[in-house]
């Protein structure tokens, strides 16, 4: 496979339920995506968006289908391997910041390296450069309710990129965010994606992200319709 290739994904299909119950969430989706890019993927409420990036994680396995993340073919291994393969080299960002609301900071930010065997003293001391970088420096101590959504957000960046993964995976990360903070933590998750080896893959409704992404796919109906590179200054750089 193309080096280049962070994620090939073919004909995943994916349904839920059963009987007249039954939902096909994903029919067929096909998507690659390329390191040193920043990857978007928008559509319609319900066309399978964060089934197909669940799948890309390896928190959700596919009916039908065959993925490929990083090199490595998520769909031939074990569920155990895909665990610790996706502990090492994937970090994660929610809509709704998923930050433990028991933990300080710090902790919150450590996670990644302690359930990757780090000592927490080294666990903490990343953790804390990386808050340094969300610009967050001197708020460790504090408790996740003690902030905004943005800095929330910023944390579950930090916690995002604290070991360093290749690939980072956000759904809907600015939706819960005003314009300037989502502008900034955009300009946070590009700047990762612009590294060679990395991957930024970005699910939104939101349209002030499009202006970030160096690729588009959009989905409708359980399908990517089109992948697309994003053209500067074109149709989907909306300054709204
Ligand atoms: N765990 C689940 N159980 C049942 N249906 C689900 C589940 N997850 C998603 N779906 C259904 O699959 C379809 C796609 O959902 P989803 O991937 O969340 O879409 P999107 O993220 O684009 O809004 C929807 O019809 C949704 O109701
Ligand atoms: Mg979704």
């Amino acid at each position: 496979m193309n080096p280049a290739v962070a994620i090939h994904a073919q004909l995943i299909t994916k349904g839920f339920g059963k009987g007249t119950a039954r939902t096909l969430a994903l029919k067929g989706a096909d998507l690659q995506a390329h390191l040193g890019e920043l990857q978007l993927i928008v559509g319609p409420s319900g066309c399978g968006k964060t089934t197909l990036l669940s799948i890309i994680a390896g928190t959700l396995v596919p009916d039908s289908g065959s993925v490929t993340v990083l090199g490595e073919n998520l769909t031939a291994m074990r569920q155990g391997k895909v665990t610790s393969f996706r502990r090492r080299h994937i970090g994660f960002i929610f809509q709704q910041f998923n930050l433990i609301p028991t933990l300080n900071l710090i902790e919150n930010a450590s996670v990644p390296l302690l359930l990757n065997g780090l000592s927490r003293a080294k666990a903490e001391r990343a953790a804390q450069d990386m808050l340094d970088l969300v610009g967050l420096a001197h708020r460790g101590k504090n408790y996740p309710r003690e902030l905004s959504g943005g800095q929330q957000q910023r944390v579950a960046i930090a916690r995002a990129m604290v070991h360093n993964p290749r690939l980072i995976i956000c759904d809907e990360p600015t939706s819960a965010l005003d314009r300037d903070t989502g502008h900034q933590v955009m300009e946070l998750l590009q700047a990762v994606a612009r590294k060679p080896d990395r991957a930024v893959v970005v699910v939104t409704h939101d349209p002030r992200v499009y202006a970030f992404a160096d690729r588009i796919a959009e989905m409708e109906d359980g399908r990517v319709l089109s992948n697309q590179p994003a053209l500067p200054g074109g149709p989907h750089l909306i300054n709204g």
